[in-house]
């Protein structure tokens, strides 16, 4: 474990990222069976999951007594559209991973109240005694969750308007931009920071910018995700095309290489 710091592990592919933020996650898990996972949709994360898989498979770990609560949710389709993040927390978490479904949540997009909501949604991870490890990706503008540029570092779980270009980025996964939802409702940057533990990862160089700017620029509501530099355990875990704006990178290479054996997660 390493002190309060945003640890940064950069590594030659998009599997090493999987496999080394998963180790995290794994050890939080198998340390605390029924440890609360805060879970990420997106395709940045796909890569935990999937060595997740692995380790469930290879019965190494197992999620049956674990918690999760999702990140965000669209709000404005409905709940067994495939791209909900209900349909694609259930499709790539819950069901390859094993969790059991009544132990896992999504914040209710549909509710007809949408302010209770999103408050009885934190109200809810507190409860559970907050999320003791929390998963992350990061947008090409430095969002995380949904918390676009110039969100607070205080907010709470709440309703948000959609950057267009965070629109046109997950344009991929809809038939059409027009089909892309205006509005979501997101954990908030304070929600976010209350976490025991934040594991961001990214991928490919169009995240280049944004981790050097949630990393190492100044702490702005203008990159939300620089509000990571305020944990006291962060880690961001990223290939070398996402490290590529990295000023420190050679330190934080040689602080990695140089961690002792048994500091070091696989
Ligand atoms: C999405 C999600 C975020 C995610 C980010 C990056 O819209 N709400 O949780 O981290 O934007 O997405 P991706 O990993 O697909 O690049």
């Amino acid at each position: 474990m390493s002190g309060p710091i945003v640890e940064v592990i950069i590594l030659p592919t998009p599997d090493d990222v999987g496999r080394v933020a998963a180790a995290t996650i794994a050890s939080v898990v198998v340390a605390e069976p029924t440890a609360v996972i805060g879970l990420a949709t997106g395709s940045s994360p796909q890569c935990i999951y999937t060595d997740l898989h692995r380790r469930v498979s290879a019965g190494e770990i197992d999620f049956a007594r674990a918690r999760g609560f999702a990140l965000d949710e669209y709000v404005g389709i409905p709940l067994e559209h495939p791209e909900s993040y209900a349909s694609v927390i259930t499709r790539d978490v819950v069901e390859p991973l094993g969790f059991s479904p009544s132990r896992v949540r999504v914040p209710d997009g549909r509710a007809a109240d949408i302010e209770s909501a999103a408050k009885e949604y934190d109200g809810a991870i507190r409860a559970a005694g907050g999320i003791d490890v929390q998963i992350l990706g990061i947008g090409a503008n430095g969002h995380i969750g949904f918390n676009e540029p110039t969100s607070s570092f205080a907010s709470r779980t709440r309703i948000k308007t959609l950057a267009p270009s965070t629109r046109e980025a997950n344009a991929r996964f809809f038939d059409s931009l027009d089909e892309v939802p205006t509005h979501c409702m997101t954990q908030g940057l304070g929600t976010i920071l209350e976490a025991g533990r934040l594991v961001l990862v990214a991928q490919g160089s169009a995240k280049a910018a944004a981790v050097a700017a949630a990393v190492e620029g100044p702490l702005s509501a203008f990159v939300p995700g620089s509000a990571l530099q305020l944990h006291a355990h962060a880690t961001v875990v990223v290939d070398e095309e996402a490290a590529a704006g990295l000023l420190l990178a050679d330190h934080y290479r040689y602080t990695y290489a140089s961690k002792p054996e048994w500091q070091r997660l696989s």
